[in-house]
């Protein structure tokens, strides 16, 4: 049943307003999604902190990827890998020797730049793009961070903070198979903190020094490797329409033979196109025998795989992987969702509502109460309502100010239903339930208003 509401007349959405990364910044730090890290001290450079709103959608992003990987893949298994590991897996990796980035610095003004992200011709005569300064020597840089593990510091304790998690799967193969009595094809999925010592972190939380990965191994015989690398791709694209991406704003970039990594036998990026342009979102490779060879050489134990159904023949699986940004991907759903939405016609700032469009499943608060009014009683029936509906969703509650400015707030942060409390819930039991992206209201019993959030959730469809 359609129900009353007061923006419903004044809801016209017809003209958006663009994009930048300046009022996504902006929004994160105002509602509580990403904070500077230790800014009271002038902050951090490359190192970001998730706020209450932050953490929200970030764990239910992770949640979403996991089913996807694990639950609805009968053969792909989790693992939670330490993110500190014998060094030798960063020599087997070539970690060591190849994770560098070509670095130049100015000598005038001191700026520092990734030599491939600054003009040709600027490297040419070595001058700096900034100052015009000259520019040094391009050298090479790892960017692996180093520490020290045990109480002596003398250099007998080198150890790596993990720049990947891929690795922690790799060295754990063999135990998964036997455990787990794995059969190939079989995946391994792991999300976790990785670290890079980033010469350029720019454009928010896109590429920080200290992030989270969503990746995922997939062993295969060789030979049947590019059915799956094929399969894998088609997987991942699919993934973010069932997100509710714009599928517009996504792209295909295959690596080129120069932009190949070290392991990779063929390599394509899902590129979004954020405000600053279209960047890499995540990657799948084709990574070949790479991985368990060099470390069956480096450790010295045999990581073959005896297939038991085929006269226990001997291979080394060939591996694809889908590595994908977390924080990266929060962002680009950030971007994504963000729209200022023309609503009225009377030439003023109010004209306009910012509203996020996550997704329902990853919003990071699902239904808003909220009273019409405080008194009356309608603020404890609200809370009671509420009550009802936290064991299945993540809630709020808000009697704060104009119930027009409430649903404003919540448009802000995304919210998918605000659920009103008013007279007539008093005497009926029913409530309006109204639609982020719709503004649309409509009434509904109490008694079903879980069941009915719960069917919206499941026939969600993004609205281009
Ligand atoms: N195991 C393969 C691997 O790590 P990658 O292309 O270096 O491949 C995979 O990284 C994904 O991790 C990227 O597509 C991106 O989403 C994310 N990522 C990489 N470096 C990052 C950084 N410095 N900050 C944030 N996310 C990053």
């Amino acid at each position: 049943m359609r129900e009353r509401g007061e923006e419903q007349s004044m809801a016209v959405p017809e003209q958006t307003r663009e994009v930048t990364m300046d009022k996504i910044t902006s929004l994160a730090k105002r509602r509580g999604f990403v904070f500077q890290s230790s800014e009271i001290y002038g902050g951090q450079s490359g190192a970001w902190d998730y706020g209450p709103l932050g953490i929200e959608l970030k764990n239910r992003i992770q949640r979403f990827w996991w089913k996807e990987m694990t639950q609805l893949h009968d053969n792909i298994v989790g693992l939670d890998a330490a993110i500190l590991m014998h060094p030798r897996v960063w020599e087997a990796s070539g970690h060591v020797e190849n994770f560098t980035d070509p670095l130049v610095d100015c000598k005038k003004c001191k700026m520092r730049f990734r030599a491939d992200q600054i003009p040709e011709e600027n490297l040419v005569s070595k001058t700096c793009p900034e100052c015009g300064g000259e520019l040094t020597d391009t050298r090479k840089f790892n960017l692996m961070f180093k520490t020290n593990i045990g109480p002596v510091d003398d250099g007998s304790g080198l150890i790596y903070l993990r720049p990947e998690t891929a690795q922690g799967i790799y060295v754990n193969y063999k135990n998964i198979v036997q455990s787990n009595r794995m059969k190939i094809p079989f995946g391994i999925a792991q999300v976790g903190k990785a670290f890079r010592n980033e010469i350029v972190t720019k454009n928010f939380i896109f590429r920080t020094c200290e992030f989270e990965q969503m990746e995922m191994q997939f062993f295969v015989k060789p030979g049947s490797d590019v059915e799956w690398f094929n399969y894998w791709r088609e997987q991942r694209w699919n993934y973010y329409k069932k997100l509710g991406v714009n599928m517009n704003k996504l792209r295909w970039h295959q690596h080129g033979p120069g932009e190949l990594a070290h392991y990779a036998k063929d390599a394509y990026d899902i590129e979004y196109e954020f405000p600053m342009g279209f960047k890499e979102l995540e990657g799948v490779h084709n990574r070949s025998d790479y991985d368990l060879s060099r470390h069956q050489q480096y450790s010295g134990k045999d990581l073959q795989y005896i297939d038991q159904d085929n006269n226990n023949e001997r291979f080394v699986p060939f591996i694809i992987e889908t590595s994908a940004g977390l924080t990266r991907q929060l962002l680009m759903l950030l971007c994504d969702a963000y729209e200022e939405q023309k609503v009225a016609d009377k030439g003023n700032d109010d004209d306009y509502r910012t509203v996020m469009h996550f997704h329902p499943i990853v919003a990071p608060v699902t239904v808003a109460v909220l009273p019409l009014m405080k008194k009356d009683g309608l603020a404890e029936l609200a809370q009671e309502i509420r009550g009802e509906l936290k064991e299945d969703y993540a809630t709020d509650y808000d009697q704060a100010g104009a119930i027009g400015r409430r649903y404003r707030r919540q448009d802000e942060i995304g919210t998918p239903f605000c659920v009103t409390i008013d007279y007539q819930t008093k005497e009926d039991g029913t409530v309006t339930v109204r639609d982020r992206d719709s503004m649309e209201q409509v009434r509904v019993p109490r008694a079903n208003l879980s069941d009915f959030i719960k069917t919206k959730i499941k026939a969600y469809k993004r609205q281009a």
